[in-house]
């Protein structure tokens, strides 16, 4: 049965959302149908199909009472809109339908576990929220929440755990039939912890333990937790709320920190090696997995940062972004990410320079444009050094977004300042590569409103939103010293657009 609440959210965005003509939304990162978009959701794979539910507030480009849309995908790169897939309609859920997971059970139903909240007045007169795990089941377009909701309480909290900042369960379904649930919480000390709960049927759930807890180190409250084993390791992400700067690794506000290590179910559970932040750019947050069939761990994330949600083009309607799906593997105690072969199909002809002499300003022939995927390697000329090499992208007379690199501090920074945002918000960041003797391989990856960058084969990503006029395509590289370079440059193309 259709609520009322779900049935207003499913004919609102079928009424407004094909008035966004597509050439006002990215050519290939999923968007809201029409209002606002947060985290991802429920990223599963389904009948064979990839679905990707998300926060959504479908009546203005603000939050608001969460819902979850709902898209899905055959390639993970052009996406297919469905309707709305839940709406705030249930007591438990009243003030929202907050991040969850989702798994294809046995039987071929697809079942949602995710966050219900419920703003509450507390004795001080404090608005606070009860949140509680919730589940519905549906067929890949029709969900019905189920009649044990909730559950997950604060009955099943370990001792200390918050009722308040309970949420975003993460669920898989392991070989032997067990599902298992990552979910954040609030300790008693208020620093972030995942904790790990167990179920035989995905619907009735006990914990299981504490994976980790962040002791006041990497931030407060961890968001977004997702937790799996990767070439011989394990990895935890979470999305930290109020991280402190820690060098050029982690900025202040919310952040991603991934957790590499060892888990020993039997014994210690999972104990931590490595820790390191995921994306280095200034758009990145709340990240979900999936593994595709083939055996690849992919991840999605929201393309956004929360301190900067105001800063948006005046009367959009749409407003929020998934980041390009990534594929991870471990090597080396570090996360490396690259983006989904799959991108590689919408790429046209290829446009290659090879060993291009560059000082002072170079443009290329054929080198332009806003939706391509662009790989740019630089070295030295022999034991010449070069002080900073800078490629601008999204550029005309007014416009420009810079990514520079400084092999001397070894360093690579972001600058978006004159990219289509008139906003007085943070707009550069700058993060640490290893020093490879000069040399490095930028893989730039632009859609109409967003570059990201995957440094030295994934090794480090960084994105950013930007929002320049889709006229400024120009491409510049220049160096500071001179240097060599090759370009190869793949214009995205795809026909008939939604
Ligand atoms: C992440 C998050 C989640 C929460 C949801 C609310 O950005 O804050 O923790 O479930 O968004 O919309």
């Amino acid at each position: 049965m259709t609520s009322e609440a779900l049935q207003k959210a499913r004919d609102f965005e079928a009424q407004y959302g094909p008035h966004i003509p597509a050439g006002e939304r990215p050519a290939f990162h999923a968007t809201p149908t029409i209002g606002w978009m947060n985290a991802p959701n429920g990223f599963s794979l389904y009948k064979g199909e990839y679905h990707l539910f998300y926060q959504y507030h479908p009546y203005s480009n603000e939050w608001g009472p969460m819902h979850w849309g709902h898209l899905k995908s055959r390639d993970l790169i052009r996406w297919e809109r469905l309707p709305a897939a839940l709406a705030p309609d249930q007591e438990y859920d009243a003030s929202g339908c907050f991040s969850g997971g989702a798994v294809e059970l046995p039987d071929g139903r697809h079942l949602l576990m995710y966050t219900g909240v419920q703003r509450r007045r507390d004795p001080d007169g404090f608005l606070q929220d009860v949140q509680t795990q919730c589940a519905a089941i549906g067929d890949g377009v029709d969900y019905e929440k189920i009649s044990l909701n909730p559950v997950l309480t604060g009955k099943d909290l370990p001792a200390g755990g918050s009722t308040v900042d309970f949420r975003d369960p993460k669920i898989w379904r392991e070989e032997d039939g067990t599902y298992f649930a990552a979910i954040g919480n609030r300790t008693e000390d208020g620093s972030g912890a995942i904790l790990l709960y167990r179920s035989p049927d995905g619907l009735h759930w006990e914990l299981e333990r504490t994976l980790d807890r962040c002791g006041n180190q990497y931030g407060k409250m961890w968001e977004c937790p997702d937790f799996f084993p990767l070439d011989g390791k394990h990895v935890l992400l979470a999305s930290p709320q109020e991280m402190s700067p820690v060098g050029l690794e982690f900025h202040a506000g919310n952040g991603t920190v991934c957790l590499i290590g060892d888990y020993d179910p039997a014994g210690k559970g999972f104990v931590r090696q490595y820790v390191q932040a995921i994306d280095y750019g200034l758009d990145f947050y709340a990240p979900q997995t999936l593994l595709s069939s083939d055996g690849r761990r992919i991840m999605i994330a929201w393309m956004q940062n929360w301190a900067t949600v105001g800063a948006k083009p005046y009367h959009c309607r749409w407003f929020g972004q998934t980041a390009v799906p990534r594929e991870l593997s471990v090597k080396d105690g570090r996360l490396i990410q690259n983006p989904v072969r799959e991108l590689e199909a919408y790429r046209g002809p290829c446009v290659m320079h090879r060993s291009i002499p560059v000082s002072g300003e170079v443009n290329l022939p054929g080198v332009q444009g806003r939706t391509l995927d662009m790989t740019v390697t630089v070295r030295p000329i022999g034991n010449e050094r070069y002080r900073w090499f800078r490629i601008r992208v999204a550029k005309d007379g007014e416009h420009e977004t810079i990514i520079r690199y400084r092999p001397d501090q070894g360093t690579v920074k972001i600058d978006r300042t004159r990219s289509g945002l008139p906003h007085d918000i943070v707009h550069t960041r700058s993060f640490l590569v290893p020093c490879k003797e000069g040399e490095i391989k930028l893989r730039i990856i632009l859609d109409r409103f967003s570059l990201e960058v995957f440094v030295n084969d994934g090794e480090q990503a960084a994105s950013a939103v930007i929002y320049t006029r889709q006229e400024a395509d120009a491409i510049s590289f220049e160096a500071g010293g001179s240097a060599l370079m090759d370009v190869e440059k793949y214009d995205l193309v795809f026909d008939g657009e939604e």
